[in-house]
């Protein structure tokens, strides 16, 4: 893979908003469409904001969640320390749409993408990444040109077993590296504990994670009694961030999905409630029902190549009660109650995306709704795929 070429690709794709000469109804729109309601976004970012601030932590939250440099510039509108991104080639694409406080939150271990870092380290003034093994550490120290500066975080895995070091020996030798080279800083560690995000009993969720965080804060601990100061401690999820800012060595949460909501957050158990309804929904894949195919189905024009299909169905909040069932890459069937015809063919529809993240990547841009209804705009979703 040339770097240069993959890095101008990214860099020509579009990051500015596309206003529509004039707006359009929902039920209006080619579908199927992502729509982003912007009042309830913003709502979700407010809402996020003010909860870490009044605890005293930081709001670093993760744009793999939205791919989409506008999103980061009202993130970071709202107080946010900088933005994670999970890979490199998001990175380039935020970058390339105007971000410059970037954490990279999984490790690289191959030349090309420590190559790209290194360019990326020149043109945003505030770069970071995560490391958790000698080898990634140097192949970034190879490629990393003189001029540049980048920030690095010790990745720690207690439990997850995805990222992460768990050798305390392995932590602190990095460090050791890290401040040997005057173009690193070490700024501190992440630790992100994925698998415990969707525990649906509230307490269990809280007993888990606290539980991990006490065993990351002696590993801390650990590095500490060498002398070294971490600035940073980075983590969390929108499932556990009313429960990780009891953690005192924690700096800044990494939260993602709370900015949009999705069925799969919707169905675990909030503090006191039955359902997680702490952020609103805000996006929806809007479909048109284009068929009837027979007496208590209609199909509807989503399916695999507009939902996320890794987790649970799309869910319609206008038609409670009806399974929605994928029927291949463009459609899905809507099981409709015996001789009930409350969907017409031609009607648009707005699903709850299964699963936010993956659903977003299906598409290249967000149709934003505002207050009054309409659809006044398109925002590109610059760093789709981006995947490396
Ligand atoms: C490292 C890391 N931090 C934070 C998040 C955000 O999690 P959530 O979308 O549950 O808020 C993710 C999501 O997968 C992640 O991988």
């Amino acid at each position: 893979m040339s770097v240069s070429y993959v890095l101008d690709q990214v860099r020509a794709r579009p990051s500015a908003a596309v206003p529509l000469s004039s707006p359009l109804e929902p039920a209006e729109l080619p579908t199927p469409a992502l729509v982003l309601n912007r009042p309830a976004l913003q709502r979700n970012i407010q809402k996020m904001a003010a909860f870490l601030s009044e605890r005293g932590k930081g709001f670093r939250p993760h744009a793999k969640t939205h791919k989409c440099p506008l999103i980061c510039a009202e993130q970071l509108s709202a107080g946010a320390v900088g933005v994670c991104v999970a890979k490199v080639g998001e990175a380039a694409a935020q970058i390339a749409g105007g971000v410059e406080q970037v954490l990279i939150t999984s490790p690289v271990t191959t030349a090309t993408k420590a190559q790209v870092v290194g360019e990326l380290a020149l043109l945003a003034a505030d770069l970071n990444i995560v490391v958790d093994s000698v080898l990634g550490l140097q192949m970034l120290q190879r490629q990393l040109p003189q001029a540049a500066r980048l920030g690095v975080l010790v990745d720690l895995d207690v439990a997850m077993g995805r990222t992460g070091t768990r050798s305390v020996e392995t932590a602190l030798e990095l460090i050791e590296r890290v401040a040997a080279d005057a173009r690193l800083t070490f700024r501190g560690v992440q630790h992100y504990a994925g698998h415990l995000m969707h525990i649906e009993a509230f307490a269990q969720r809280r007993e888990k994670s606290l539980a991990l965080w006490s065993s990351v804060a002696e590993m801390i601990a650990q590095v500490e009694a060498q002398g070294i100061s971490c600035e940073i401690v980075t983590g969390a999820g929108t499932g556990t961030y009313n429960i990780d800012t009891e953690v005192d060595a924690l700096t800044d949460l990494q939260v993602g999905s709370y900015i949009f909501m999705d069925e799969e957050y919707r169905q675990i158990n909030g503090a006191a409630q039955s359902r997680f309804e702490d952020f609103e929904v805000a996006l929806h894949v809007a479909c048109t029902a284009i068929s009837q195919p027979r007496d208590g189905a209609i199909t509807v024009d989503g399916g695999y190549k507009a939902f996320a299909s890794d987790s649970v169905a799309p869910v319609s909040d206008e038609l409670a009660g009806v399974q929605f069932y994928f029927a291949g890459d463009e459609h899905g069937v809507l099981a409709l109650p015996k001789g009930e015809q409350s969907v017409r063919l031609g009607q648009v529809l707005q699903f709850v995306t299964p699963h936010c993240d993956p659903t977003v990547n299906l598409h290249d841009y967000y149709w934003i709704q505002e207050a009054d209804g309409l659809i006044h705009s398109m925002w590109p979703i610059t760093a789709r795929g981006c995947a490396w």
